[in-house]
């Protein structure tokens, strides 16, 4: 085993702290079984939370440069997988804490005081890391403002705000993939030269007609099949249809991003667009993980506690339920509903561009 530089005569418990780990359970203030193992399993989460903020960190930097070498994108990728494999794992450890039964948790409940899960600071950071925002969170919630109030007494919780503060001043993931999404050459033409934004819009267009005429045979065929109310399929079909709109031209101008993200997933088979898609898909497979991972949270905390209020004085699981809708990615979860079927996208041009021909 070696360390990080060093010449590496460790002993295995020198080289992992594990005296200085291991005191931390509780055992000194004569914690119970039960209470040593609730407490084991949030430092297991806060470990691994550390080590999520450390991969997407990584990936943060790599997609916030203003020029993102495509050999850096792999790297993105894998760091993403890691942080998905931990939600994964994170998500199953709940099993762990449902063997405490409802009478055991509430032995030691009430000496937790208003200690809980919603003042994990590491969680903030990370889903500051990510973007989520704060007029996206219940309650309103400012995680900075809190630490902020909390700051003015004590040195650590200084720290942990001008952790949080370091984050917020730079470019989410959220924000940097939009960025990155937004200079994806479409049809050939790559953003900010010479009549992009025609062949943009040209491009949007064409998707639009094809969603609508899909739309509208689709009505056509519900009342066709004599739906009970055809002229509510027809108008929900021209509902969607407006959001399709709204979401490629919100205020009536193209989002280049958006267009992007549709070009990228409208036509995924294209070898230039492996990694694009790859990296996609690694950030929409990580959110997802992180949503069944909260899901699971809610139905552990309400098999062990019912509907109480929680220690943070939240609802409890109303309140995690609904924590479980966030979803912070929303333009790569939007797109998927605008997607129309292979053969009625666009006609690809400039195919030889993306490194792809009919005759490959
Ligand atoms: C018996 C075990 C547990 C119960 C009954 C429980 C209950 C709750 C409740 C009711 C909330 C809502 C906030 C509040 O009002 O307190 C909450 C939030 C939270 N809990 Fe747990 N929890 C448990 C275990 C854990 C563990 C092991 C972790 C791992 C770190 C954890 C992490 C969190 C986090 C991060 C939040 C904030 C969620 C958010 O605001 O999005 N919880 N928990």
């Amino acid at each position: 085993m070696s360390g990080s530089g060093s010449e590496g005569n460790w002993t295995y418990g020198d080289y992992l702290q594990l005296p200085a780990l291991l005191e931390l359970q509780g055992e000194d203030r004569g914690v119970s079984p039960d209470e040593m193992h609730f407490i084991i399993v949030h430092q297991t989460f806060e470990l691994w939370f550390k080590q999520i903020i450390r991969e997407l960190t990584e990936v943060r930097d790599i997609l916030a440069q203003d020029h993102v070498p495509e050999e850096h994108i792999p790297r993105a990728v894998d760091h993403l997988c890691r942080t998905t494999e931990i939600f994964r794992l994170m998500a199953n450890q709940w099993t762990v804490l449902e063997t405490l039964t409802p009478q055991g948790f509430l032995a030691f409940r009430d000496g937790l005081g208003t200690a809980s899960g919603f003042e994990s600071y590491q969680m903030r950071e990370f889903e500051m890391l990510l973007g989520l925002a704060n007029e996206d969170r219940l309650y309103g919630m400012d995680p900075i403002s809190t630490f902020r109030k909390l700051a003015e007494n004590s040195e650590r919780d200084a720290v942990i705000l001008a952790r949080l503060e370091d984050v917020a001043s730079k470019p989410s993931l959220f924000d940097s993939i939009l960025r990155w999404v937004s200079r994806t050459p479409i049809m050939g033409s790559t953003a900010g030269s010479d009549g992009d934004d025609s062949v943009v819009e040209a491009y949007v267009d064409a998707h639009l007609n094809s969603h609508n005429k899909l739309g509208k045979q689709a009505a056509a065929r519900m009342s066709g099949y004599g739906a009970s109310s055809p002229e509510k399929a027809a108008d929900r079909f021209a509902s969607s249809h407006q959001a399709a709109i709204d979401y490629l031209k919100p205020d009536g101008e193209v989002s280049r991003a958006r267009a992007g993200l549709l070009f990228i997933e409208s036509y995924r088979e294209l070898p230039l667009l492996t990694w694009p898609r790859t990296l996609i898909d690694a950030i929409v497979e990580l959110e997802e993980a992180m949503v069944k991972w909260r899901h699971a949270h809610a139905r552990m905390v309400e098999r062990i506690m019912g509907r109480r209020i929680g220690t943070g004085g939240t609802s409890g699981v109303d309140y995690l339920d609904a924590t479980s809708q966030y979803r912070i990615f929303k333009d790569l979860w939007a797109v998927r509903t605008i997607l129309v079927r292979p053969d009625s996208r666009p006609e690809l041009e400039n195919a030889e561009f993306y490194g792809y021909s009919s005759e490959n």
